[in-house]
């Protein structure tokens, strides 16, 4: 992909940049070729080029507590420096079994139902290359986050989606249950709280899933990363509704709840069978993760549930901050009630335009990044989401002031 901007529009200089992305598509397998490049990578790449305000990846500017960067730390200097189990260190597993316990009442034995991964990434990666044979359809919900598509294709599984839509994320129960009823349906993969909407399924939706899933023996596969980032009512698992607790592999990551999006450590929980399915795949991925984050995270885990609570109300501010302004600037917004993103439709602002088109002009135009949500759906239906801008507002209060600022400077 070769796009060029001119970076210096809005300060009336001429330089031009150009970012140029080596095209993959030379050696890269055909199944895997329509994710050769991603949007946030291009999108980040003008945010540097073009100095402006990015709004684009779901990643915090300022880092989580202090006192699990001294536990990092002190645990490389103590020499915790070589590989520790594949499983993932004692320590974290057993804070992920304690905090399922606390949080939602789930059991787990540490020793065989808790994977240490990096990240969520490698969690959903092993899983649908665990769980999927060559065929199979993976039942998710469009829009749907960027990494799913591209694992069901490694794995040569099939997405099969079930549209949300605004202006609250609802979905057609008889489009799920026909997607679930489908012979090659194999798992139904839930991302709640859901990037890039920020929408909280409700108990109703979630137990229409788990319908979906014990009517038609499917596995369920859910994406919790955003659990401690709800606003508005509670996050329930899906493993917690009845006849779930056995069928439902529960992915999870402390970049997120904890702001140490770099540190890539996440986990999968699920009944030993399953997470011993997973950890087959694991062990030829990354075989293991970085001990002194794992130890890290599994402190932050024990954290008081105020402290946690707290993220999400420093977060809330920063998504009420972001929407009030872009409501008033003429977007219309969709307003999370979790996650770190809020979808506006771009056409009162931008009449005409698609929200790629939108989001290309933006940083040479404004000095802002976004995305456009298009690329969370499938590019078979060019129409989808065509008008839709996702925006992230995990950013200091002073840069979400900033963006509103130069975003008024917009005109059509
Ligand atoms: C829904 C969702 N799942 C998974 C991930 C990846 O999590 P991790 O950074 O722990 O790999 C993200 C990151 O943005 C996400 O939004």
């Amino acid at each position: 992909m070769l796009s060029t901007v001119r970076p210096d529009d809005r300060r009336r200089s001429t330089t031009i940049v150009t970012i140029v992305a080596v095209p993959a598509d030379a050696y890269l397998a055909r199944r895997l070729r329509p994710f050769a490049t991603t949007v946030f990578a291009t999108m980040s790449e003008l945010a540097t080029a073009t100095g402006s305000v990015n709004l684009g990846q779901g990643f915090p500017d300022t880092d989580g507590p202090d006192e699990l960067c001294e536990i990092a730390v002190a645990a490389i200097r103590e020499g915790r420096n070589q590989y520790p189990p594949g499983n993932g260190i004692p320590e974290l597993r057993h804070a992920v079994a304690g905090h399922q316990h606390a949080w939602y009442g789930i059991e787990l034995d540490p020793e065989s139902e808790v994977l240490v991964t990096v990240g969520a990434t490698e969690a959903i990666a092993a899983t649908l290359l665990a769980l999927c044979e060559p065929g199979d359809e993976v039942v998710m919900f469009e829009p749907t986050y960027d990494s799913y598509a591209a694992c069901a294709a490694m794995a040569g599984a099939v997405p099969r989606l079930v549209r949300l839509h605004p202006p609250d994320w609802t979905f057609d129960p008889d489009e799920l249950a026909a997607a679930a009823a489908s012979p090659r349906a194999k798992l139904v993969l839930l991302n709640s709280p859901h990037n890039p909407t920020g929408k909280v399924f409700s108990s109703d939706e979630l137990g229409q899933v788990a319908a979906v899933c014990t009517a038609r023996d499917l596995l369920a596969v859910t994406d919790e990363v955003y659990e401690h980032l709800v606003f508005e009512g509670s996050h329930v698992p899906l493993a917690t509704l009845p006849g779930m607790r056995d069928r439902t592999l529960t992915i999870s990551s402390g970049g997120k709840t904890f702001s140490f999006t770099g540190w890539k450590v996440g986990w999968v929980s699920a009944a030993a069978p399953l997470v011993a399915a997973v950890r087959a795949v694991k062990q030829f991925l990354t075989y293991t993760s970085p001990a002194p984050f794992q130890l890290a995270i599994a402190h932050g885990l024990g954290l008081p549930p105020e402290t946690l609570r707290g993220f999400a109300a420093a977060l809330a501010a920063k998504r009420d901050l972001l929407c009030d302004g872009l409501a008033l600037l003429g977007f219309e917004v969709y307003r999370p009630d979790a996650t770190y993103f809020a979808t506006t439709e771009i056409g009162p602002v931008a009449p005409g335009l698609s929200g790629s088109d939108f989001c290309l002009a933006l940083p040479g135009r404004c000095g802002v990044v976004a995305i456009p949500s298009a690329v969370f759906y499938d590019p078979a239906d060019p129409g989808a989401g065509r008008t839709l801008v996702r925006w992230a507002f995990c950013k200091r209060d002073a840069v979400l002031r900033d963006a509103l600022r130069r975003l008024a400077s917009w005109s059509p």
